[in-house]
């Protein structure tokens, strides 16, 4: 069968970004910014974006078009009889682990879009959140629907599927937030908020808070585990990889920032915590949403941005899993897209077990999800990116990838980009691992 194309470059470019916006850009950055200072934080983070998330962001794109494959498939095109397609087979590994829990957290979301309109400005939202997460029916009902969705889109194709999705759900997702932000910077008291997400406090700087940016760069770009990989395998030769690179790093670095505009003054206008960690989501921002005005409103629309951003992520990791099946063994689609979420379904009841029968679970202090997202943040992506930019830089040459993504570029990379991807890159991605592990252990 002929390989499926993008109809059109915004059709790849949203769907990329829509596969890097995701709950690492609602979720996860607004709490690891609470906790890591502000807006010191956001100027490491921007430089890990750009020096290490915009190269291997480059390579993995160019890699997947220039073989129009897989994760596995394309390293084995471009180095067969070698051992360069178990990073590769890394990723397709990550996609069943990331996927699991991620369906699980947004679960969560989904429900919270139904169970936060009956709340009030007396509920007990630590209580709430607690009970939800710790009990078993619902979660897994959700996480059994989120799966569903999932696995619904990617069944029904590249363009019939995942690029009809994004062109739906993207708009939306960004007249979302944009609504979000001009309630919660309208509310009074909010400038406490503006001043503590964008003024610098360098004493809150160490080595974890380079270590985290560039953990949370690789996460939110969506890279290491072949993604970016396999969206490219569906581009045509016709379209600029330098440039749409370019495009999905600005669209998803603007819906991180601009979900801290969202949150932060609403949390510092109703005198909350803004570093309380992941709770910030489901704990803190339910009880600000109960004292604004038409609060149920927003509430509402904030959730359901949670779940579309997870949703467009979520299709891109089953697509890398789906992707190697129909490439390599020639499994039917529909198959392999509904078997394997299936499993990925089953995968992911031990981390959502993790807060009631499993809570006994420990390793090294984490609970069952804490240690999945430690595998895969802390060593699954960062071995994936260090690999593949060694592959792409050393083994299949940065001159050849370079030219791969300048085709019909206005915007050209070059030396830089060598530099960064030969040299910098895995330098820097293997320190900041290490020095994970290390703490971690
Ligand atoms: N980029 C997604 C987020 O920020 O939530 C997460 C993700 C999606 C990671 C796809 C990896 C991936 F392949």
């Amino acid at each position: 069968m002929e390989r499926e194309n993008w109809t059109s470059r915004l059709g790849f470019i949203l769907a990329a970004s829509g596969s890097a916006i995701g709950l690492g850009n609602i979720w996860r950055f607004p709490f690891i910014t609470g906790t890591n200072g502000g807006a010191i934080f956001i100027l490491i983070y921007l430089a890990a974006i750009l020096f290490i998330g915009y190269p291997i962001l480059v390579s993995e794109m160019s890699l997947g078009r220039i073989t129009a494959k897989n994760p596995i498939g394309a390293f084995k095109k471009m180095a067969p009889d070698t051992a360069w397609p178990l990073v590769g087979a890394l990723g397709v590994l990550s996609g069943f682990v990331i996927l699991s829990y991620y369906s699980v957290v947004a679960g969560w979301g989904m429900s919270y879009i139904f169970k936060s309109l009956s709340f009030t400005a007396e509920s007990n939202f630590p209580a709430i959140f607690l009970g939800h997460i710790s009990s078993f029916t619902e979660p897994i009902i959700w996480h059994g629907i989120f799966m569903f969705l999932t696995i619904a889109v990617i069944g029904a194709g590249v363009v019939n599927g995942i690029q009809k999705l994004v062109k739906v759900l993207m708009p939306i997702l960004f007249v979302i937030i944009f609504l979000l932000i001009i309630r919660s910077v309208t509310l009074e008291g909010a400038a406490a908020g503006l001043s503590f997400y964008l003024k610098p406090d360098f004493s809150a700087i160490d080595f974890q808070t380079f270590a985290d940016a560039i953990s949370q760069a690789f996460f939110t770009l969506s890279l290491g585990m072949g993604a970016m990989i396999t969206y490219g395998s569906y581009l045509s030769k016709k379209e600029s990889i330098s440039e749409s690179a370019g495009y999905v790093l600005i669209f998803d670095t603007a819906v991180a920032l601009l979900a801290g505009f969202a949150i932060f003054p609403a949390v510092f206008a109703f005198g909350l915590d803004p570093a309380s960690g992941p709770g910030l989501t489901f704990i803190t921002l339910p009880a600000v949403f109960t004292q604004m005005p038409f609060g149920t409103f927003f509430s509402f629309i904030f959730f359901l941005l949670l779940t579309i951003a997870a949703l467009t992520s979520s299709i891109s990791m089953l697509e890398v899993v789906v992707a190697f099946l129909v490439d390599e063994y020639e499994w039917k689609r529909k198959k392999a897209s509904y078997l394997m979420g299936f499993l990925i379904f089953l995968i992911g009841i031990p981390p959502l077990l993790g807060y009631s029968s499993f809570s006994n679970f420990s390793f090294l202090g984490m609970d069952v999800l804490d240690t999945y997202d430690w595998f895969s943040n802390s060593i699954f992506l960062p071995t994936g990116g260090i690999l593949t930019s060694i592959f792409v830089g050393h083994i299949w040459g940065s001159r050849n990838a370079v030219k791969e993504a300048n085709k019909n570029s206005r915007f050209k990379i070059g030396n830089i980009y060598s530099i960064l991807l030969k040299y910098i890159v895995p330098t820097a991605v293997l320190f900041i691992m290490l020095f994970n592990i290390y703490q971690t252990i």
